[in-house]
């Protein structure tokens, strides 16, 4: 039996890997060691299948080197100590991770299999064997429109994101919690007298919100009654970190012989878990709505084309509805009047589970 190791699995992205191989009762195939870089000795979690009693040292490089499999949710920063180190001992083991710090080195391969499959298969019998997850929302776009970037039918894509709290983190999320209770708080009296009007609601709000009184760490501005048109750091040519991940990701994850352009303008909003992707697209030939639905649904298992009414966008491509499933609804698709090849869609998905751990657990039972 392999012996894996699990590293960053109490965070959120791990608990969300952690949840999903119980549910696909993945912990049977193999004997897990869990690592910790900061409760080393104490119990490990009870999980179904063989596993070490107690938490190891997630720093302990020998330790390390003895496992066949390293899974890693812990971020760049462990990524980057431990990695190099780890190589340079000659371990030969696959190094699974959902950080991005190592997407683009040469030897890494950027995981999605519903998408690159036959790429994840011929980068394995190459002897690769480092293995990341995408930047989530590159994840969703290629899982929503794969059936149209397999078939090379895309010239360019603009992207106008809505992304959740949960990109940045756990804190995020509750820092957005914490808004949300601040902003009503200051408004109870308000919502149940009868004289108080909607603009004396709002002044209160908005006055609130432009002062110092709310928890802002994580973003610098609220988050809540708010949008926010800038994600990671400036990157170059006006495009922030994110926006850069776009094309870069996606042409690599695709492994493409001649780049297709992708662009975006990605905004930060109030949700909490799943990021929703406006598209605007550019076919390299005029194919009809028809075809072009065919196409999208047939890719993979997981997109769900949603007719383009009001009834079927507000039940099935709202971020509410899809939080916590693998489902990836694309919906509003049209072509735009600006060409019969400019084509517009909206989607949605979560962004812990396409966008980030279950592609991680769905390499690691291939490698099993
Ligand atoms: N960078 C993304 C975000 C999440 O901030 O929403 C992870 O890819």
């Amino acid at each position: 039996m392999k012996n894996i190791g699990f590293v960053g699995w109490r965070g959120m992205v791990g608990s969300v890997l952690m949840n999903r191989m119980q549910e696909e009762r993945d912990f049977s195939y193999f004997h897990s060691t869990f690592l910790s870089t900061s409760q080393i000795g104490k119990y490990a979690p009870s999980i179904q299948g063989k596993q070490e009693l107690f938490l190891q040292d997630a720093y302990n490089i020998e330790l390390l080197n003895s496992l066949d499999i390293i899974i890693t949710c812990q971020g760049s920063t462990y990524s980057n100590i431990i990695y190099p180190k780890l190589r340079k001992t000659g371990w030969a083991g696959y190094w699974i991770d959902s950080a991005s710090s190592l997407r683009m080195n040469d030897d890494a391969i950027i995981i999605l299999d519903p998408v690159n499959q036959v790429f994840i298969e011929k980068s394995l019998n190459n002897g690769i064997k480092t293995f990341i997850g995408g930047n989530c929302t590159v994840s969703l776009m290629l899982m929503s429109l794969g059936g149209l970037f397999s078939k090379n039918l895309i010239e360019w894509v603009f992207a106008s994101t809505y992304q959740a709290a949960s990109g940045y983190g756990a804190r995020a999320m509750r820092e957005l919690l914490i808004q949300m209770g601040q902003v009503y708080n200051t408004v109870t009296d308000f919502l149940t007298s009868s004289t108080a009007t909607i603009l004396d609601i709002e002044h209160t709000i908005t006055k609130f919100s432009k002062t110092d009184s709310l928890l802002v760490d994580c973003f610098k501005v609220p988050l809540v009654g708010n949008v926010i048109p800038w994600i990671g750091n400036y990157m170059c040519d006006g495009q922030t970190q994110e926006e850069w991940k776009g094309q870069a990701e996606t042409n690599k994850i695709l492994n493409t012989s001649e780049s297709i352009t992708v662009d975006s303008l990605c905004v930060r909003v109030g949700s909490l878990r799943c990021h929703s992707q406006a598209f605007v697209l550019k076919l390299k030939k005029d194919i009809c709505l028809t075809e072009i639905e065919e196409l999208i649904q047939s890719h993979n298992e997981w997109v769900k084309v949603i007719p383009n009414d009001m009834k079927q966008s507000l039940e099935n491509l709202t971020p509410i509805m899809v939080s916590g499933t693998l489902e990836i609804p694309i919906g509003r698709l049209r072509k735009l009047h600006t060409s019969n090849k400019h084509i517009a869609a909206f989607s949605v998905g979560d962004q812990l589970l396409w966008g980030a751990a279950e592609p991680l657990r769905r390499m690691l039972r291939q490698l099993l």
